[in-house]
């Protein structure tokens, strides 16, 4: 068995839902924003401060590239993974993608909460939410699964994956 990638816009619930999932299955779990943070040693607001969001999405790359190697993790991935085609490639090569989505509306309340995101920590990030999201959508879906995670619980969602992941055994 491969690996299982969660995608999807920030705010979907793929930490969360990841944490899950993996309890479940008794994988291990891997959230790419934390190996960034700690190949890079600082925060990612502070890379894309620093560095801008180019060098962020490379190192983003690299640090899939290290995780794709491994079999059964369930993988958490930043919101603009899937940006790179490359990275779409190299997911499908090494598991199964699973994008979790929401509406904008509980994405702005979610996200609201927290200020750790560079690319939300603009004027109207209502509106940002909405721009980005049409912005990502074909890429969002390129996933081998979209499951809208606004109705569930967290523990709702991994289960929806769960049956995903078996009836494509
Ligand atoms: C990003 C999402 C973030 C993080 C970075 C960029 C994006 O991860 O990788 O701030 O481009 O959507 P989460 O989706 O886990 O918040």
């Amino acid at each position: 068995m491969k690996n299982i990638y969660l995608v999807g816009f920030m705010g979907t619930g793929k930490t969360s839902v990841g944490k899950e999932l993996a309890k479940k299955l008794e994988w291990p779990f891997a959230d790419l924003d934390d190996l960034i943070e700690l190949k890079e040693r600082r925060l990612i607001r502070d890379i894309f401060a620093k560095n801008g969001e180019a060098y962020f999405r490379k190192v983003e790359g690299t640090v899939l590239k290290q995780v794709a190697k491994e079999k059964k993790f369930v993988v958490s991935c930043g919101g603009g993974i899937v940006i790179d085609p490359a990275n779409i490639t190299l997911m499908k090569k090494s598991g199964t993608i699973i994008c979790l989505t929401a509406s904008p509306e509980i994405i702005f309340k979610r996200t609201s909460r927290y200020a750790h995101r560079p690319l939300l920590n603009v004027p109207n990030p209502k509106k940002h939410i909405e721009v980005l999201l049409k912005m990502r959508a074909p890429y969002y879906a390129k996933a081998h699964k979209v499951i809208d995670t606004s109705k569930f619980s967290v523990k709702q969602a991994a289960g929806k994956i769960l049956k995903t992941i078996n009836n494509k055994k």
